[in-house]
Formats: C-alpha cells, sequence, structure tokens
C-alpha cells in the first residue's frame, strides 16, 4: 500500500431516535476513543435508512437525534467530521460508479441482505440489495484507511476492499484507493438484549425492558435490570461456570463494560454474590454513565438550531474531501 496514505478513520450509524446502550458500548464510546488518536469522519447514514421506508418527519427526528446523541456521547464537531450522508451528493454519484464496479456475485452472498429481505425478497427495495455498494462509497469517497465495525459489518467491509482492489486494477491504479482495515474493539464482547441473551440488544425487539435506552431515567433502568433475566446461580471467579447461561454472562459483560474492566476482574470482585446483588452494582454503574449522556441529549435536542448549525460545518468540511476525491475518481473513470 502506498506509505503516504494518511490514516483516517469513518463511520457510518443509521439514524435513529432512540440509541440504546448496545450502540454506546459497541460504537459512540469507540469512536470517542479514537478521534482522539486519528482524523475521524462519523456521518448519519440517511441514504442507508431509506433502503427500509421511513416516515419523513420520523427520519428528520432521528437525524437530529443522532446529532445529539453523537455530541452528548463525547463527539467533537469541531475535530471531527460529523455530518449527514445525502447533505454530500459525492456518496450518492460514487455509489453509482461502484454499483458499476461490484458484481451481482459478491452481493448475492451478503448475509445481511438474506437476512433483512426475509422470505419476501421479491418485494425488498433494489437499495437494499446494493446497500453494501453504498457503504463502500462512503468509506472510499474519503479514502477511510480504518473503519470501526462491529461483527455483523465485517462481510460489508471485506467487500468494500473487494470494490476498492478491483477500481484499482481495472483502472491501472493501483494505489488509488487504500484497502480499509476494520477496527474491532479489543476485549469487546457484544450487548445482548436483557430478556435474551442469545439476541443482539436491539432497537426493533418489541419489549422495551430489552434494553437498556440513552435516555432512561434513573428509574427506568432500575426497573429493567431487575427485571432482566438471569438465574439463580452464585458468581463464580470461574469464566467455564458461565457457559450456556448468555443472560448471566451478558450482564457480567456490561458491567464489565461500562466500568472498563476485564471480565475476569468483574468476576473475582462479584464472587460469591447473587445476582440480586450485582444488579444493584451494574443498575448503579449503568446510570452513572448514561444518565448524565440521556440528560445532555434532551438539553441539545432542544436547540435545533445549533444542531443543523454543526451538520452544516460538518457538510462543508466532508465536501471539500468528498468533492476532491470524486473529481480525480470521475476523470479516472473517463468522464469529462
Ligand atoms: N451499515 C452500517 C451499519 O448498519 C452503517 C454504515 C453505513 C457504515 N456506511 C458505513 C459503517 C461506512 C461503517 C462505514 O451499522
Amino acid at each position: 500500500m502506498n506509505k503516504k496514505v494518511k490514516n483516517l478513520v469513518f463511520s457510518g450509524v443509521q439514524p435513529s431516535g432512540n440509541l440504546h446502550l448496545g450502540n454506546y458500548l459497541g460504537a459512540m464510546r469507540n469512536f470517542v476513543e479514537l478521534q482522539k488518536k486519528m482524523d475521524c469522519v462519523y456521518s448519519i447514514v440517511d441514504l442507508h435508512a431509506i433502503t427500509v421506508f421511513q416516515d419523513p418527519k420520523k427520519l428528520e427526528k432521528s437525524i437530529m437525534e443522532t446529532v445529539s446523541s453523537f455530541i452528548a456521547c463525547g463527539l467533537d464537531f469541531k475535530k471531527s467530521i460529523i455530518f449527514n450522508q445525502s447533505s454530500v451528493s459525492a456518496h450518492a454519484e460514487l455509489a453509482w460508479i461502484f454499483n458499476c464496479v461490484s458484481r451481482l456475485g459478491w452481493l448475492n452472498r451478503m448475509t445481511q441482505f438474506k437476512e433483512k429481505a426475509g422470505s419476501n425478497r421479491e418485494n425488498a427495495s433494489v437499495g437494499l440489495y446494493v446497500y453494501p455498494n453504498l457503504m463502500a462509497a462512503d468509506i472510499l469517497l474519503y479514502k477511510a484507511t480504518h473503519v470501526p465495525v462491529g461483527d455483523d459489518q465485517k462481510q460489508h467491509l471485506e467487500l468494500c476492499r473487494d470494490i476498492a482492489n478491483k477500481f484499482n486494477n481495472d483502472f491501472n491504479n493501483s494505489e488509488f484507493f487504500p484497502l480499509p482495515e476494520p477496527l474491532i474493539q479489543k476485549n469487546f464482547s457484544r450487548v445482548m438484549s436483557l430478556r435474551d441473551g442469545k439476541k443482539k440488544m436491539s432497537k426493533s425487539e418489541d419489549s422495551d425492558f430489552s434494553r437498556i435506552n440513552l435516555q432512561d431515567s434513573e428509574d427506568d433502568i432500575e426497573k429493567k435490570i431487575k427485571k432482566a433475566k438471569t438465574d439463580s446461580h452464585l458468581i463464580t471467579a470461574n469464566k467455564k461456570d458461565l457457559e450456556n447461561r448468555p443472560e448471566a454472562l451478558n450482564l457480567l459483560n456490561i458491567y464489565s463494560s461500562v466500568t472498563k474492566t476485564s471480565l475476569e476482574t468483574t468476576l473475582k470482585e462479584m464472587e460469591g454474590k447473587d445476582f440480586s446483588k450485582f444488579k444493584k452494582k451494574l443498575a448503579d454503574a449503568l446510570i452513572a454513565s448514561i444518565c448524565p449522556i440521556g440528560k445532555k441529549i434532551k438539553e441539545l435536542n432542544k436547540d435545533k438550531h445549533q444542531l443543523l448549525t454543526i451538520l452544516r460545518d460538518g457538510t462543508e468540511k466532508a465536501k471539500v474531501i468528498a468533492d476532491k476525491n470524486l473529481k480525480e475518481i470521475k476523470q479516472i473513470v473517463g468522464f469529462i
């Protein structure tokens, strides 16, 4: 790879009015750490959102609330570039070019499409199918070198590398796009549903008791943790004892993650305690780290003008890089 390539982080988050603990521990907190070390571009990917129908009023609100969540979690809009994807038209333009680079056979292997389209595949939007090409465009438009992603997006990032590689080869420009690397959080275990330790914590699960939302009150958090599924075994220092106990493991992982300790340390600390005592500690830890963020989000949501200004500034900064790169890409492809 070209040695002169500058490190740059890109990541995208789908607009959601209600970010939860999984989003925070799995993505946002990591984004905040990364911005201390590298230049970062974080996009609210509204073009991706409409691959399934979105109510326009709700979409607008979700975009705004995602900006406030970004800021409340600690993203620094002066340092990092924060913007909404649809405001930089180069994303859609490059996605089209990539639609012509990417292969049907590659997209046919994407497991997320299969899951999301489900049995009613004929009725899925074409956008949902080419979603990974747009994601590749997001990343490569900035020639990003590092992409923080969760497990579920690894395959899409592989496809992005395939596209970059094919583009570089097809157009005899072997060093044009860097091949972006995934950034996987060390020692991170995915945050699972509080009702079912085998399912990812998700906004789409019916019961609100399955997740901790960033805007939950202290009371909500206490109640949800109290009701969270566990078992009646005592906690031991032996990790092996957590095998086949996904709910117990999930709560202990959440505690470790929130308090930034290892699971081993948590187990030692909690050894001999039952889950009712542990849950009290967990609730306290969650309240201490989540509630201040929730309050900040609510405060920021009141000032729509400020949020729009943040997005507008981010868009301007993003466009400087995106438009320059797109111009080069168009020349390479042969557009006049
Ligand atoms: N597909 C990602 C998700 O659902 C969101 C996303 C869009 C993204 N573009 C991206 C992530 C670029 C990383 C890089 O989580």
